[in-house]
């Protein structure tokens, strides 16, 4: 393929992905915009296979994609839907991988020859941040995989003297920045050495960041991993002189910042405390003081009662929350919607940024189940309406629903916004025990008077429900 026509490609690939990001930000335009984003992807991968700059072993390349590409089928086709944010966890860390290890190769090629000692310089200083961006991309994303699926603690690690332990590491890291760049530039200069160094800074660095952060804070890590994720991707588009890479590397860490940015201000966090760690546990509290304590007598229902209060109800509110996604419990949800609708009754979807496991969980979920996006609205939108809804019903959130958000200044999800649901007449919970949720609390709203404890399986309560109600 001509250097002209790989041109053409990148150009028409970079506006593809322009698409892709467009589409991506409506929920009725959202699956064009991933088509877009495949067409995107196979231009780019078939222009930068058979373009010029690829002059051997393109047989290797294609097998390689081959393998890879069948484990990427065989893992996306075995993931459940829950398992999702552990997926793009996990997928993360191979881009900041990927990033270091070109790197490395970029390092260690002694084909490359620059004119003039700026370049020189210049190609230095893109190998260490490409390889600072991409190890701390590759540990903080791997520690996060460890948290969202459980397999480390959703507390935050409270190193004392944390924040000048971070400090300390990011003086150092541009320590060995400088001593990189001058021992390349000295006859004998060891330049490895700092590279290395800088490495396992930035690898410690990672694991501390994400360490730090608390349970409920997670939403903000995973987008701003995601961030990182595209920076570390353009570092390699720098390393590798790949414009494509550039460009494509910087839409995502760029859309991953502004993602970040929405999802703190929609749970009230400040952008650096978060990243700083462990924002909102500074108290004695830290995490879960009141997790399982038993705060009074809860009232329990069952499927005839919850029938009747949705039968008697001109305005229910729908809150669905991470338990809906374990259950699968949303083309039941959909189904009674439709019941209800057609006996009149006014049925909304109120959807918190946060609910789920990753964002937009619940309108994924909702849309595959086809319930109408006009029924279906975002917390600010409908806060405000609950004094006037005779039943919400919460199908398997929690931490989404908590007053102690808004009341315990002590509480580890304090000042996040929550679904006001208790401000109703009625609030029917539906979840298998008292557990807690993803934030470690336990829930008020569970106690209040008006609240009705629907216990079992979301999926399964909700078929003897639709059974009861047709
Ligand atoms: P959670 O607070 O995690 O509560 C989910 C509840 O669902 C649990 O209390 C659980 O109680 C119940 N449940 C689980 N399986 C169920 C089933 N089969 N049937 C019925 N109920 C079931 O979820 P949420 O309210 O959606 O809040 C989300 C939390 O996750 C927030 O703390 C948020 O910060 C965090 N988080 C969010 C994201 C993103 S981006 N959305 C990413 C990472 C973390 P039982 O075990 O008693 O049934």
């Amino acid at each position: 393929m001509s250097e002209g026509l790989v041109t053409v490609s990148y150009i028409g690939a970079t506006i593809l992905f322009i698409l892709t990001l467009g589409g991506l930000s409506n929920q009725e335009t959202a699956r064009r915009g991933n088509l877009y984003g495949m067409i995107g992807m196979a231009i780019a991968i078939i222009a930068t296979v058979f373009g010029p700059e690829v002059t051997s072993n393109v047989h290797l390349i294609i097998i390689m994609m081959l393998i890879g590409g069948t484990i990427g089928i065989v893992l996306a086709k075995k993931v459940e839907m829950t398992q999702m944010p552990e997926l793009v966890a996990i997928l993360h860390s191979l881009v900041g991988l990927a990033a270091v290890l070109v790197g490395y190769v970029n390092f260690m090629d002694e084909t490359i020859s620059f004119p003039t000692e700026v370049e020189k310089t210049i190609h230095e200083v893109e190998i260490y941040i490409g390889i600072l961006i991409g190890a701390v991309t590759f540990s903080g994303s791997i520690i996060a995989f460890g948290k969202l699926s459980g397999k480390i603690g959703g507390n935050p690690l409270m190193l004392p003297a944390r924040h000048w332990l971070n400090l300390g590491l990011l003086i150092a890291a541009i320590y060995f920045g400088y001593d990189f760049v001058h021992q390349g530039h000295i006859d004998g200069g060891n330049a490895l050495m700092p590279l290395m160094i800088m490495t396992c800074i930035a690898l410690l660095f990672g694991i501390h960041m994400v360490m730090a952060i608390g349970g409920a804070d997670m939403p903000v890590v995973v987008s701003m991993l995601n961030s990182y994720s595209g920076w570390a991707a353009s570092a390699t588009g720098f390393m590798l002189g790949n414009d494509l890479l550039i460009v494509v590397g910087a839409l995502v860490g760029s859309s991953g910042a502004i993602l970040s940015y929405i999802m703190c201000r929609a749970m009230n966090r400040n952008f650096i405390s978060v990243i700083a760690g462990g924002f909102g546990t500074d108290s004695s509290s830290a995490g879960s003081s009141d997790a399982g304590e038993d705060q009074g007598e809860v009232i329990s229902v069952e499927t005839d009662d919850v029938a009747g209060l949705l039968l008697d109800a001109k305005e229910v509110m729908i809150i669905p929350g991470y338990g809906m996604a374990v259950a699968q419990a949303q083309h039941t949800v959909h189904e009674i919607t439709q019941v209800l609708r057609e006996k009149g009754v006014n049925v909304r979807f109120g959807i918190h940024p946060v609910a789920g496991r990753m964002p937009g969980h619940m309108n994924v979920l909702l849309a595959e189940a086809k319930v109408p996006y006009d029924i279906v609205f975002e917390m600010e939108e409908i806060n405000d309406d609950f004094p006037n809804i005779d039943v919400s019903m919460i199908i398997g959130a929690n931490d989404i629903v908590n007053p102690s958000a808004l009341d315990d200044p002590n509480s580890p999800i304090a000042g996040m916004p929550v679904l006001e649901c208790w401000k109703g007449k009625t609030t029917i919970v539906m979840k298998r025990g008292m557990a807690t949720g993803y934030a470690g609390v336990q829930n008020p709203l569970f106690f209040k008077e008006n609240t009705r404890m629907f216990f079992g399986d979301a999926k399964q309560r909700l078929d003897e429900v639709l059974k009861e109600l047709l």
